[in-house]
């Protein structure tokens, strides 16, 4: 039986174990492990307790040992395993043979890296999202690298992906926006205010509203008139939104994100239709002057869907956009990327829509990726020295003048040309800060700091980007022709002997696992760490192998072991297809 193609392997190794099974217990499920780096074998199988379990319930007693004996002698001929033995308590251990490994990664480097199979899904992912006329903050920062990463990961599966920004650019904070605007620039329509002015004025204008009722009442009034389209209003909103977009676009532009905007403001006409539908189907209760709608799930807020002054709110445009999502978008699955403080919201929301028969679970997946707050070094939320929100051009300067002293410091803007440092800096201040948030597991709070995430060790960017450089390097130091490396690929008899060759082999051959374990959990740091442990496998064989032997004397070219080639090339290939999963630039030399 030969093996085509690149898959998961612990897929593989449960189909295979289930056809040992397969007439006595087709439903069972076989649990398949990668095996710690202390025990022998590469996986392992921990189902023989389970089924000798079974088995005693049928009044059969059978030892987990013997279980495990029958279930080896049933399993199929097959080039992807070594010959099977049984450890303590009936565990399987498995190592994978020469030749599927090496059939394994001469695929990887002839056809690239594929991505596993997958039924294609359309996916809407929400992520950035920031509110217009307030600065975006490191939240906002999080969302957006963690949403690009998942909207990369999802298409890199083959999905049909489309990315919302669903800008704040409705509701509450308008009414206090225009109605300050009216007082202090009755002019405003003709002469608007650059952004940095905007942020001071949101801020005043958000001190009145809290402590002048008058004033309040007309920003609610503002407000009201904005969404029925009041042409002046409307004209004063578009402005203030164009001045914060050009803001945000800046941040998009450095870190490379591609993002539809389609914010709260999208969904204004829709909301009225819904409202009534609400409605009709008795699910508003009319209390205290608003409209709310409760969730079926007790323990869980309302969701407000009309204010006493009849505007809409966060809730009413968040079921406007899930209704447009589902029936005009025709998604299958979606994504909201916040922070973990809008969960309660989240779950009102998926309830309600759920009790309003909006959302068919069994058609439509619909997550909430949470994620923690970002902190300073100090472990309090990070902000500046005076206590100030950072604004996110500052930390990406921050970040970029930071790379740069690193390069310098270590001498290599003596080796590269002003391009390369150019594109090194860059790719290592960018590649830094997205890492360091995505090799944090999402759900925890995590701290940022620039000396640990451009640290030469460790979980770093700058470590794997440095290991890929040099994996990059060695065919060009070879002198190989990339025609001859694809013979050599297509055509030889390939052995792959030496520990730390396997190893780093073995390490590559797990892809497939990681990307798939991150996609039904949509977290990435497995990713970071699956990449990480690459690194540092081909660092350990690079150091131990010799890819070239050239004479001392002369440096001439004596010996070229092409095997290890094709090993330095697929690792650089997967490194490539992570980073790009990642978000993350790599650079061929830094
Ligand atoms: N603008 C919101 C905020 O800054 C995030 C919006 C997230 N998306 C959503 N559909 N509610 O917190």
């Amino acid at each position: 039986e030969t093996v085509e193609g690149q898959f998961s392997i612990i897929g593989e190794l449960k189909n295979i174990f289930k056809k040992s099974l397969i007439k006595s217990y087709p439903n069972f499920n076989i649990k398949m492990v990668i095996s710690s780096p202390s025990k022998s074998g590469d996986y392992q199988c921990n189902s023989a307790m389970g089924l000798s379990k079974i088995l005693k319930e049928s009044g059969t007693k059978v030892s987990p040992a013997e279980v495990a004996k029958t279930l080896i002698k049933n399993i199929p001929a097959n080039s992807i395993i070594e010959p099977l033995s049984t450890g303590d308590h009936g565990f399987i251990n498995i190592t994978l043979s020469q030749k599927f490994v090496v059939s394994q990664i001469a695929s990887m480097f002839l056809e690239g890296v594929r991505p596993p199979k997958v039924d294609k899904k359309r996916v809407v992912i929400d992520f950035s999202s920031p509110n217009i006329a307030k600065e975006m903050h490191v939240g906002h920062l999080r969302s957006t690298i963690i949403g690009d990463s998942l909207a990369r990961l999802l298409e890199y599966l083959g999905h049909d992906v489309v990315r919302l920004n669903h800008v704040g650019d409705w509701g509450t904070q308008f009414g206090m926006l225009l109605a300050h605007l009216n007082d202090k620039y009755p002019d405003y329509l003709n002469n608007p205010l650059p952004i940095g002015d905007l942020q001071a004025f949101y801020k005043e204008s958000k001190k009145r509203f809290d402590e002048d009722a008058e004033f309040k009442k007309r920003a609610y009034a503002a407000v009201v008139e904005l969404q029925a389209h009041n042409p002046d209003q409307t004209k004063r909103w578009q402005l203030i939104c164009d001045t914060s977009r050009k803001e945000f676009q800046k941040i998009y532009d450095r870190l490379d994100i591609k993002l539809t905007e389609r914010g709260e403001s999208f969904y204004q006409d829709s909301m009225t239709k819904i409202i009534e539908d609400l409605k009709q189907k008795n699910l508003l209760v009319y209390e205290e002057g608003r409209y709310v709608m409760f969730p079926q799930k007790e323990n869980l807020n309302p969701l407000t869907v009309v204010k006493s002054h009849g505007g809409y709110t966060y809730d009413t445009s968040d079921i406007a956009a899930l209704c447009h999502r589902l029936e005009v978008e025709k998604a299958d699955w979606i994504i909201y990327v916040t922070d973990l403080g809008q969960s309660s919201h989240f779950e009102s929301l998926f309830d309600c829509m759920e009790r309003a028969g909006y959302i068919d679970k069994n058609r439509v997946r619909i997550d909430h990726v949470g994620f923690g707050v970002v902190l300073g070094e100090n472990k309090k939320r990070l902000k500046t020295r005076s206590g100030d929100t950072i604004r996110l051009v500052d930390l990406l300067d921050e970040g970029i003048k930071k790379s740069l002293d690193k390069l310098i410091k270590k001498n290599r803007e003596r080796i590269l040309s002003p391009e390369e440092l150019e594109q090194a800096k860059t790719s290592v201040a960018y590649g830094c800060i997205k890492y360091a948030d995505l090799s944090n597991n999402r759900k925890g709070d995590y701290v940022f700091s620039f000396d640990k995430m451009l640290a030469d060790e460790g979980n770093t960017a700058v470590y794997i980007l440095y290991q890929y450089t040099r994996a990059k390097s060695i065919a060009r130091l070879a002198n190989v022709e990339p025609n001859q490396l694809l013979n050599y690929a297509k055509n030889e008899d390939i052995k792959i002997e030496h520990p730390n060759e396997i190893k780093l082999a073995k390490e590559i051959l797990k892809f497939h696992d990681v990307i798939q374990k991150i996609t039904e959990d949509l977290v990435l740091h497995p990713l970071c760490e699956y990449l990480h442990k690459i690194a540092t496998a081909f660092s350990e064989f690079y150091d131990s192998c010799y890819c070239v032997e050239k004479d001392r004397k002369t440096g001439e070219v004596i010996k070229v072991y092409m095997h290890r080639l094709l090993l330095c090339e697929v690792t650089a290939n997967i490194l490539a297809k992570g980073f790009d999963i990642l978000g993350i630039k790599p650079v061929n030399r830094m």
